[in-house]
């Protein structure tokens, strides 16, 4: 398969603002390149805000056209958490699965993991996932899917390489 094309998107407001650095941006591409393979060709911090979340999803998968967005923060409680509505805006098929994987195994590592709303789908040929926001959370719940990643994006290209993906899952 080609090398997957990546975006992460930051949301924070005092990211974006400079008052803390983007410490989960750089834990997610060392994941993405050294255990994906990908490359990661956009990465930027944009604040809380629903119509910037929107827009840039909106580009990244219609112009960009990226194989994955994974956005780091905004998934939990405080009211100006709204990354999930933003990409369930965007996204034109939910896959839970994906969700529900990570809820699964970040329940085991602490209870505030059900506190994150996290949303995962597909525009297009894209595949976004939101992750939460602390460089801790970000590597975990990224770990779990990783696994799954590569034959995804093999079935949003409608690789025939998938079918090789469907035997591997089975043996
Ligand atoms: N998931 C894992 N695996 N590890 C964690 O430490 N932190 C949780 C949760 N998910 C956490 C986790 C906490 S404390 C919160 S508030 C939510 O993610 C939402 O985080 P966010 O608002 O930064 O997106």
């Amino acid at each position: 398969m080609p090398t997957a094309r990546v975006g992460i998107l930051t949301i924070s407001d005092r990211g974006a603002s400079g008052v803390y650095e983007d410490r989960s941006g750089p834990v997610i591409r060392e994941l993405v390149t050294g255990r994906l393979g990908a490359e990661v060709v956009q990465s930027t911090i944009i604040p809380d805000d629903f119509d910037t979340i929107r827009r840039t999803l909106t580009d990244w998968a219609d112009r960009l056209a990226l194989d994955l967005i994974l956005t780091s923060g905004g998934t939990g409680f405080a009211p100006r958490d709204i990354t999930p509505e933003a990409t369930r805006a965007v996204i034109q098929r939910e896959a839970p699965g994906l969700v529900f994987a990570m809820l699964r195994d970040s329940l085991s590592v602490t209870p505030h993991a059900m506190l994150s709303r996290m949303v995962a789908g597909i525009r297009g040929r894209t595949l976004i996932v939101n992750l939460p926001g602390s460089p801790k959370a970000a590597r975990e719940n990224l770990e779990t899917i990783l696994p799954a990643l590569p034959h995804a994006l093999e079935l949003l290209r409608d690789d025939p390489a998938a079918e090789r993906g469907h035997q591997a899952s089975t043996g």
